[in-house]
């Protein structure tokens, strides 16, 4: 029997070694932490269980059979973060450049079916050179099954990527259909085809770090939610995230003990408003000050920067946050904008989290760029999102709600609960000199007479009070108060209840 236990410990033991101690050293001196050390970050300590430690792949070619480590190059299995259920896998680059193979892909599927069956999320950390070369088709065959999981867990249970090494080709379509991913800056990068295919293709010289490393993705083609400066700060980063999320679509995001008064008055916001309506103000300040213990997690926070999306929690309860940012481009809705906070907009409808909008948007963009851009079609999926969304919604107009924007940004006719204005709300159908000029179009010669006018349509329309007399703003509120309303409005919606009507999936304009 003690040979047995022996032979158990010796199994292990090997398994853990992974590709050996030479390519653990070559992975420590990339900077970079193994499968393992990983896991053991990301996980409460000593919670993870793991699965099929000792699968090896089944290749027969190319010498293959000659060479079969235990685990297959990817660690799998279950654990906890601050003591919530995750399912996770860190790919191993330290075997066969942590390729993925037939059985390798079958190791991720078991995993993503039981957290779909259980109702946990889960975290995959890519650290892999693509398909496994000599399974050939095999390999294509298992991301597709992958693929179709990520699919088919979208919306079920939250799926967030960290991406720490290479992925290329194909790969990166897995973390793409998850809802959040993250880089490691300087180790990680991310492109459907590498430098040498570009130069060969397009004539083009880059290097991969241009092509696909942390800075392009978070700042250009927005595809990673976020960068960290090494795989520690990945790691305790996506801890700090799970602790915000629901475990599944059928729960309600967790309820943290808080330790901030809900009804924090604080006078400063009094005066966050310059007197000049066109100078801005940072937004940031706003949500820091409404958060709790001014705890706020920014996703995207390098695009689009004229908008801000993250979590927050209100009375310990998790809240997404979307606010024009007055900083960047004056806080206009624009391509990419749009198209940030209707993702995460969706996120958090799908997951049952409540969301916060604060506004202060002076319109769309114009411009060739956006209309050739399609900013119609990008701009819809803003408005699409909010007007399906059947989360409590909670919105402030701090100043500027103008045109179109205004009806985009959560208003009371795309179903917002409670629709807040401050009394240096300007809600109308654009900036009054611009109004003035069109409705006064003979004047235009006369600067006396424009300014006239354009004092005369501020009186009227500069004002939240319009609005308010037709029951668009419930009530206008006090600057200093807007923590203690926008607590008090969350918790009377706890139980609210919406249902859209039945149908099989929408056509949101993609
Ligand atoms: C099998 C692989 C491998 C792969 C790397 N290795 N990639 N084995 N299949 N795809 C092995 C190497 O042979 C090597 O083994 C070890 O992993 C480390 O690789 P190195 O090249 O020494 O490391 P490095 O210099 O850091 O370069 C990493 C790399 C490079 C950039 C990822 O290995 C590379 O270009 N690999 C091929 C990438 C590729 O073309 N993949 C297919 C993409 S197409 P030893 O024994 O020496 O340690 C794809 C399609 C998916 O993925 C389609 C889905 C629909």
């Amino acid at each position: 029997m003690k040979d047995i236990l022996t032979e158990l410990e010796n199994r292990r033991e090997r398994a853990r070694e992974g590709g050996g101690q030479r390519r653990i050293d070559a992975q420590h001196g990339r900077g970079k932490l193994t499968a393992r050390e990983r896991i053991e970050l990301l996980l409460d300590e000593g919670s993870f269980e793991e699965f099929d430690m000792f699968v090896a792949h089944r290749c027969t070619d190319f010498g293959m059979e000659q060479d079969r480590p235990y685990g297959d190059g990817v660690v799998t299995g279950w654990g906890t973060v601050n003591g919530r259920m995750v399912y996770v896998f860190s790919q191993d680059f330290t075997v066969f450049g942590g390729s993925l193979s037939e059985t390798h892909a079958q190791k991720i599927c078991k995993i993503m079916d039981m957290a779909v069956q259980n109702g946990a999320p889960v975290i995959g950390l890519n650290d892999s050179g693509g398909a496994r070369i000599q399974e050939g088709v095999a390999s294509l065959a298992g991301y597709a099954d992958v693929f179709q999981r990520n699919i088919m867990a979208s919306g079920v249970v939250p799926q967030i990527s960290v991406i720490m090494g290479p992925c290329a080709g194909g790969a990166v379509y897995s973390p793409a259909m998850t809802d959040f991913i993250f880089m490691v800056k300087d180790t990680s990068y991310m492109f459907v085809t590498g430098p040498d295919v570009v130069k060969t293709v397009t004539n083009e010289v880059v290097t991969a770090e241009e092509l696909g490393g942390a800075s392009t993705h978070t700042k250009k083609s927005s595809v990673a939610d976020g960068a960290f400066e090494n795989d520690v700060e990945a790691l305790a980063e996506v801890r700090r995230l799970v602790d915000f999320l629901p475990l599944n679509n059928r729960e309600k995001p967790p309820v943290r003990p808080f330790f901030d008064e809900p009804g924090r008055i604080d006078n400063s916001l009094d005066t966050l408003i310059p007197e000049n309506a066109n100078t801005p103000y940072d937004m940031k300040e706003l949500i820091l000050k409404v958060a709790d213990e001014g705890d706020f997690y920014e996703i995207q926070q390098e695009h689009a920067k004229n908008i801000i999306t993250g979590f927050m929690r209100l009375e310990g309860q998790t809240v997404g946050v979307v606010a024009n940012q007055p900083m960047v481009l004056a806080g206009c809705l624009d391509i990419d904008s749009s198209k940030k906070a209707a993702r995460f907009v969706r996120f958090c409808d799908c997951f049952e989290i409540p969301i916060l909008t604060f506004v202060d948007v002076p319109g769309f963009l114009p411009g060739t760029t956006q209309e050739y851009g399609g900013v119609i079609k990008h701009g819809a999926k803003l408005l699409f999102a909010y007007g399906e969304a059947t989360v409590p919604k909670v919105t402030v107009i701090t100043r500027k709600a103008y045109g179109g924007a205004y009806d985009v940004m959560a208003s009371k006719h795309l179903r917002g609960d409670f629709n807040y204005a401050w009394p240096t709300a300007e809600i109308a159908v654009m900036g009054a000199k611009g109004a003035t000029e069109i409705i006064y179009r003979a004047d235009l010669g006369d600067a006396e007479k424009i300014a006239q006018h354009t004092r005369v349509y501020e009186d009227r329309f500069a004002n939240p009070f319009v609005a308010a007399e037709r029951g668009f703003i419930d009530e206008v509120i006090m600057p200093h108060s807007t923590r203690r309303r926008v607590c008090r409005a969350f918790a009377s919606l706890r139980n609210k209840k919406l249902e859209n009507p039945w149908k099989k999936h929408n056509n949101i304009p993609l």
